[in-house]
């Protein structure tokens, strides 16, 4: 595992390091090196010296509001910093990379659910990030027979059920873990409008468990190591839901009500967003495990219940 810790968590690696050490599936380990995506000649060093065949590349500055109003550290980070993973496995001759996207490749949705066949007019620096990135890949495989797969995730949501990892941002912007911190007397959640032409007037989106979000990605990659083509996927639960029912099942599983007060709608919110998945069925075998919310903020809650700051407690 590679990161800068600019928004990781050594502890995340550390419980990841004593769940594996004390498991009975042989599973490997994980060793976690602290390091930039611009680094281009460490990262060479460490793919030589470890031998890695293949890359999966999480490491990305992931919040579109923050890249409205800084779109320079935007491109730099993941653009350039991806351009310099790419340009370190070109030198260290690792030929597999998977790619975390995202739906915001897609921008105003103009049909739901959305497919992989969708037009992709990103309306954010972030996502235009996303896709400078996608749309480079077909070009790397070209010239340097790297193959790759491009997963764009929707609403990563969850944690892992045993309650080793779960999310910890500053400032979260995440829906299911602001609802739960207001449930728990918080910050009150603030709701982006209530007046969208959907059945209760807020947005619908897809949330996806972070666990079939992994398992994903093991697909992925064993789809190329089995000789399937370089593609880009949706990766999605499939299903759409409302911020209000967000709030009714943390409400439910919490057993608080949660704090909100109605604000204005944020520029470029869609009213409707949610994936298509039938295609990465088909293609990499894989099907979520979870499909139903109330075990997605189930999962949530365990782990910061537990967890009330972070992965500091
Ligand atoms: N969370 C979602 O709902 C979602 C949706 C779509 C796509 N994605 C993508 O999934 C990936 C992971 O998202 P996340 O929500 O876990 O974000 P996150 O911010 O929690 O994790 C990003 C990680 O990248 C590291 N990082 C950032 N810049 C780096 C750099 N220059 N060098 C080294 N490490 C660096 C951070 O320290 C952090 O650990 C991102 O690429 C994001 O764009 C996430």
């Amino acid at each position: 595992m590679y990161d800068d810790l600019s928004a990781g968590h050594r502890h995340a690696v550390e419980r990841v390091q004593r769940a594996l050490a004390t498991s009975t599936t042989g599973a490997g380990t994980v060793e976690l090196v602290v390091g930039g995506l611009h680094e281009t000649s460490a990262l060479v060093d460490l793919f030589v010296e470890r031998g890695v065949t293949a890359v999966m590349h999480f490491a990305a500055s992931a919040s579109v509001g923050d890249s409205v109003s800084d779109p320079a550290s935007y491109y730099h980070n993941n653009v350039v910093g991806t351009l310099s993973v790419l340009a370190a496995m070109q030198r260290a001759g690792v030929k597999r990379f998977i790619f975390s996207s995202t739906c915001a490749i897609f921008g105003e949705p103009v049909e739901t659910p959305i497919g992989e066949d969708h037009p992709q007019r990103p309306v954010n620096p972030y996502g235009e990030s996303k896709l400078t990135v996608e749309r480079a890949l077909p070009h790397f495989e070209r010239a340097y027979n790297m193959q790759w797969m491009a997963l764009r995730y929707f609403n990563a949501a969850g944690a892992d059920p045993e309650g080793w990892l779960g999310e910890d941002h500053s400032p979260e912007q995440h829906l299911i873990p602001r609802a739960i911190a207001a449930a728990r007397g918080g910050d009150p959640l603030v709701l982006f409008g209530d007046d969208y032409e959907t059945p209760d007037g807020t947005c619908l989106r897809d949330y996806i468990h972070v666990g079939d979000l992994a398992t994903a990605h093991l697909c992925a990659l064993q789809a190329l190591e089995a000789g399937h083509a370089s593609a880009a996927y949706n990766l999605g639960n499939g299903r759409p839901h409302s911020v209000r029912e967000v709030i009714a099942v943390v409400e439910e599983v919490v057993g608080q009500p949660v704090a909100a007060r109605l604000g204005p709608r944020r520029a470029g919110d869609p009213a409707v967003l949610y994936a298509a998945n039938r295609s990465i069925q088909e293609g990499l075998g894989w099907r979520p495990r979870v499909v139903d919310l109330r075990t997605i903020v189930e999962d949530a809650w365990r782990w910061h219940e537990a967890h009330p700051h972070g992965y500091d407690t």
